[in-house]
Formats: structure tokens, sequence, C-alpha cells
């Protein structure tokens, strides 16, 4: 890989900001607010904010950039499938999970469903991740849809995966803002109170945390070799794994580059 120690670098930093995250959120639930439970109340809407950091921000952004560790890159491209799709199904769950806790709130409380622009693009980024798995394991998961069927929707997956992402994101910090507003009524959130302050931080982590898992899943020089030039580089040691031939994600028009060679070959790396 070229420019390995940037990648460490900022791969640590994705990693510690994104635990920092869900550190932060857990205080906010357990230290300013009501704490946990499964009652209808308070606490269980509580439940929200945690699973949604913990499993669609910080859990996502994980199973995105799990590809590009370069040591993985001995494992087999279908071990690391079922881990980009198992890692990407457990946020699924927890999404769901955090959820139900705020549409039970909401009916225990009286309180209208669906009614803010927050829940809107949420319950979008859901439906759009829940579709982005069903077609992430039919196509590229299941032995049954040809090579040039993956080639032609990997840069579609891969555009899909990080515009879900990005929208979560913007979710997320749209919720916690409601929140605030909502939930701070002496001192207001305009008062500035410590609380505010804390997740007011706690945003801007999550959106460091988005930027930097983006920004390491567009450079092209850091993407997983692809499966030929690995299996070339462990045939005729030694060789540096250069990745020239692989092209960023605004430049992808065959995901695959070496895709007419495994064609041929009657296999695809997708
Ligand atoms: C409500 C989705 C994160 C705060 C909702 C609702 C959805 C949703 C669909 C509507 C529930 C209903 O109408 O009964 C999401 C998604 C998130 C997320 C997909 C993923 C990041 C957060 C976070 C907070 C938050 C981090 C911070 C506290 C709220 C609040 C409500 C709510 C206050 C109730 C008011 C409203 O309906 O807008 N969320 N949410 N959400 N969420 Fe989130
Ligand atoms: C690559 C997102 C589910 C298979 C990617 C990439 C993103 C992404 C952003 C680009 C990674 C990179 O260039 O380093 C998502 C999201 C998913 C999801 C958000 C869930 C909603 C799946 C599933 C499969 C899958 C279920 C089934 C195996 C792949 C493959 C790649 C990929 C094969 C290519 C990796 C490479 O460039 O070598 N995904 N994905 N994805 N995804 Fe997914």
């Amino acid at each position: 890989m070229e420019n390995h120690r940037p990648f460490l670098v900022l791969l640590f930093f994705a990693f510690a900001l994104g635990f920092i995250a869900v550190v932060f959120v857990l205080r906010w639930v357990l230290h300013f607010r009501e704490g946990l439970a499964w009652d209808g109340g308070a606490k269980e809407f509580n439940w929200h904010p945690l699973l949604a950091v913990t499993g669609f921000i910080f859990l996502q952004g994980i199973a995105i950039v799990v590809y590009r560790l370069p040591w993985t890159w001995k494992c087999s491209k279908l071990m690391m499938k079922f881990i980009h799709a198992g890692l990407n199904v457990l946020a699924f769950i927890l999404a769901v999970i955090s959820l139900v806790a705020v549409f039970d709130f909401h009916n225990v409380q009286n309180i209208p469903n669906m009614y803010s622009l927050h829940s809107w693009v949420g319950l979008a980024a859901v439906i759009l991740f829940s579709l982005q798995i069903v077609l992430g394991v039919c196509i590229f998961l299941l032995p049954v849809s040809p090579g040039y069927v993956r080639a032609a929707f990997m840069p579609i997956h891969v555009f899909s995966g990080l515009f879900i992402f990005t929208t979560v994101i913007a979710t997320a910090l749209m919720g916690i803002t409601e929140k605030l507003i909502f939930g701070l009524k002496d001192p207001k959130y305009k008062d500035s109170p410590p609380e505010a302050t804390f997740v007011n931080v706690l945003g801007l982590l999550i959106t460091v945390f988005g930027a930097l898992i983006l920004w390491i899943t567009t450079r092209a020089s850091w993407k997983r070799p692809s499966e030929q030039l690995l299996h070339t580089l462990h045939s005729n040691e030694p060789a540096s794994v250069g990745t020239k031939t692989d092209t960023a994600i605004s430049e992808r028009p065959d995901p695959e580059p070496n895709s007419e060679a495994r064609r041929r070959n009657g296999k695809t790396e997708e």
C-alpha cells in the first residue's frame, strides 16, 4: 500500500473518535438524562440515541472501511464479504431496535409519529439501508449473479453506501438538536448549560468520524488490491503492493481493473 502511515493514523483517529462518541452518548443518557430502561417513558427513549450512534454510525463506519485494512488482505475476499455484510446486518439490527424504542415511547406518551424532518430522513435511511443489504447479499454474496452484473452494480453499491452513511450522520445531528431543544427547559439550550455544550461536542465527534470514514473510503491508493494482484504477489515475492490498478469512487467506470481477465477465467472478484 502507498502512504501506509497516513492511512494508519487516520484509521486510528477514526476509530478513537467513533469510540469516544459512543462513550459520550452513553454518558449523556446516564448522567445528564434519566438513564436506560424499557418502560415506555424517557428512559426507553434514551435507547434511541444510544443504539443509533453505536450501531448505525459507529458499526456502519467500521463495516465500510473493513476491506481497506491491510492486515485483512491475506484473508479471502469471501471471508471479507461475510465480515462486511455481518457488521452491516448488526448495524441494521441495532438501528431497528433504536426505532422500536422511539416509536414505543411516542405511542405510550401519545406523541404523534413521523412529524419531523429528522424522522422522515431517518426512516428513509433505514429503508435504503435494508435495500442495500438485500441487494448486496443477492448480488455479491450469493453465487447467482454473473461477473458483469457484479461489476456494473459495484459503483452504485459504493455510492449508495456512502450516501446512506452520510444521511445517517445528518439524521443524528438533527435528532441531537431536536432533543436539546425539547429537553432543556431551565436553563434553556440557548443559555448553553453544561449538557448542551457536552452534546454539541458529541455532534462534532460524529461529524469528524464521518468525514474520516469518507476520506479513507475515497482514497484510491488505499483500496484492497485486486485478487489477481494479491495472488501474483503471493506467488512472486518480493513486490510492493501498488494499487495503481484501482480507481477512486469518482473514477470507477469499471470497478474491477482486471475484470476482463477474470471474466475470461469465468471468475469474478466481487
Ligand atoms: C424520532 C430515526 C438518531 C432524537 C425519530 C423517528 C425516527 C428516527 C424514524 C420517529 C419516531 C416516531 O415518529 O415515533 C433516527 C435515525 C437515527 C436517529 C435513523 C440514526 C442516526 C437520533 C439521535 C437522536 C435522535 C442520535 C438524539 C437524541 C430523536 C428525537 C425524536 C426522534 C428527539 C422524537 C422527535 C421526532 O420524531 O423527531 N428518530 N433517529 N435521533 N429521534 Fe431519531
Ligand atoms: C464495498 C457500503 C452491504 C459487498 C462497499 C463500499 C461501501 C459499502 C461504502 C466501498 C468500500 C471501499 O471502497 O473500501 C455498504 C453498506 C452496506 C453494504 C452501507 C449495508 C447497508 C454489503 C453486503 C455485501 C456487500 C450485504 C455482500 C457481500 C461489498 C463488496 C464491496 C463493497 C464486495 C467491494 C469491496 C472492494 O472494493 O473490494 N460497501 N455495503 N456490501 N461491499 Fe458493501
